[in-house]
């Protein structure tokens, strides 16, 4: 009995001497960093000039503030899913000035609504933030961060971290097939401005590694011939648009590919590729089976599908979000966004290569 009460200060002390040795902050989360498009965009286009924007109503209609964000959803993106499955704030804007201090340590959010893996991608929408100026923001966090935990803490904040990166789609939509005959579209084939895509894209991964990243999820690119907008504008009766199918169908496996070529090369399971053309398929030609009441049209829009335009506060609006796949003309709602983020936790490798996350928490918290 004595000897029991004895070792309380002894085993108080390990305690206390364990906790110290790491800082507090560093010691409770694990940071998150997010790259990438309107997919992943938790409102820095807020802060810019530019077309691409979900600040109004009823963008966010579903949000627990019931109010816009610059998310382009009626409720949570992915990444605030993947955050709150981890038991973490949801990142913040890079640009927001509320962006400081200690939240500087939940990690950070770069994408930028319109943005591709080329420079010249979503240039209709004037000032946004190209993945080059997302990096170059990713390396002014890591002097911000180390003039508050030093150096070294950094390092092990970044090296530790959680990334996201979702870029492809606007390639696409708002480049090579943005106008008949554009730029893009006369300079390459479409198999070959694939490859230049995919040469393009490993550079990015690369200097992410670079700069200390060690765990990217990479998510491909939906089936883009199927999301409302293009339904309204290319389809046949309905089905998929042929074109942007088979831009998917070249990209995605090519991705897949390269990260596993990128991962033999630093020789570490660095990448992972979400196959989000698999996972969006699946609800897109079966939305009954995972309780939407249509895959085709949006909740929020106009025109054929609600497809055409913008969504709006003028636009048709659903009443109940959660039965729609497609919240507004191009962005899933936030049910559709749960069902994705399921499977980047729990998918085989059918959806996620080599592995899922929650492998990935379950083996770095081993390390
Ligand atoms: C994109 O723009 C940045 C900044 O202007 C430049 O450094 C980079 O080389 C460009 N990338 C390509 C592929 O042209
Ligand atoms: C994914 O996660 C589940 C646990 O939720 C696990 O059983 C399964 O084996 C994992 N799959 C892969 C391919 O890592």
């Amino acid at each position: 009995m004595a000897s029991r009460i004895s070792a309380w200060p002894l085993i108080q002390t390990l305690i206390l001497v364990t906790f110290a040795s790491i800082s507090p902050q560093l010691a409770d989360a694990r940071a998150f960093f997010v790259f990438g498009d309107s997919l992943v965009d938790n409102g820095n286009n807020n802060y810019l000039i530019t077309s691409a924007r979900a600040d109004s109503p009823p963008y966010g209609i579903d949000y627990p503030t019931h109010r816009p964000t610059g998310r382009f959803s009626n409720g949570l993106n992915i990444p605030d899913i993947i955050s709150e499955q981890l038991g973490m704030e949801p990142t913040m804007p890079y640009l927001s000035p509320f962006l400081k201090g200690d939240k500087l340590l939940v990690g950070a959010n770069f994408a930028s609504a319109g943005v591709g893996i080329l420079n010249d991608t979503g240039i209709q929408f004037l000032n946004i933030i190209r993945i080059g100026k997302q990096i170059e923001y990713f390396q002014q966090y890591q002097t911000r961060v180390a003039g508050q935990i030093g150096p070294d803490q950094t390092r092990v904040l970044v090296n530790q971290a959680l990334v996201l990166i979702t870029l492809g789609g606007n390639d696409f939509v708002n480049n090579y097939y943005l106008v008949p005959f554009s730029a893009r579209s006369r300079q390459f084939s479409l198999p070959d401005y694939v490859r230049f895509l995919i040469s393009e894209y490993r550079k990015v991964l690369t200097k992410l590694y670079d700069l200390g990243a060690r765990r990217v999820l990479v998510t491909g690119t939906g089936p883009l011939g199927c999301v409302p907008a293009e339904l309204a504008q290319r389809s046949r009766g309905g089905e998929c648009a042929v074109e942007l199918m088979r831009a998917a169908a070249l990209f995605n496996p090519q991705l897949t590919e390269m990260i596993s070529s990128v991962n033999s090369e630093i020789g570490a399971d660095v990448f992972v590729a979400a196959n989000t053309y698999t996972m969006h398929m699946d609800f897109v030609s079966n939305p009954q089976a995972y309780g939407f009441i249509t895959s085709k049209i949006a909740c929020c829009g106009q025109g054929p599908y609600n497809g055409i335009g913008l969504c709006t506060p003028l636009s048709n609006l659903c009443p109940n979000r959660d039965l729609y796949a497609f919240w507004d003309p191009f962005h899933p709602s936030e049910r559709a966004n749960r069902i994705i983020v399921q499977q980047i936790l729990t998918g085989d490798n059918k959806y996620m290569k080599p592995m899922n996350l929650s492998t990935i928490l379950a083996v770095d918290s081993r390390t």
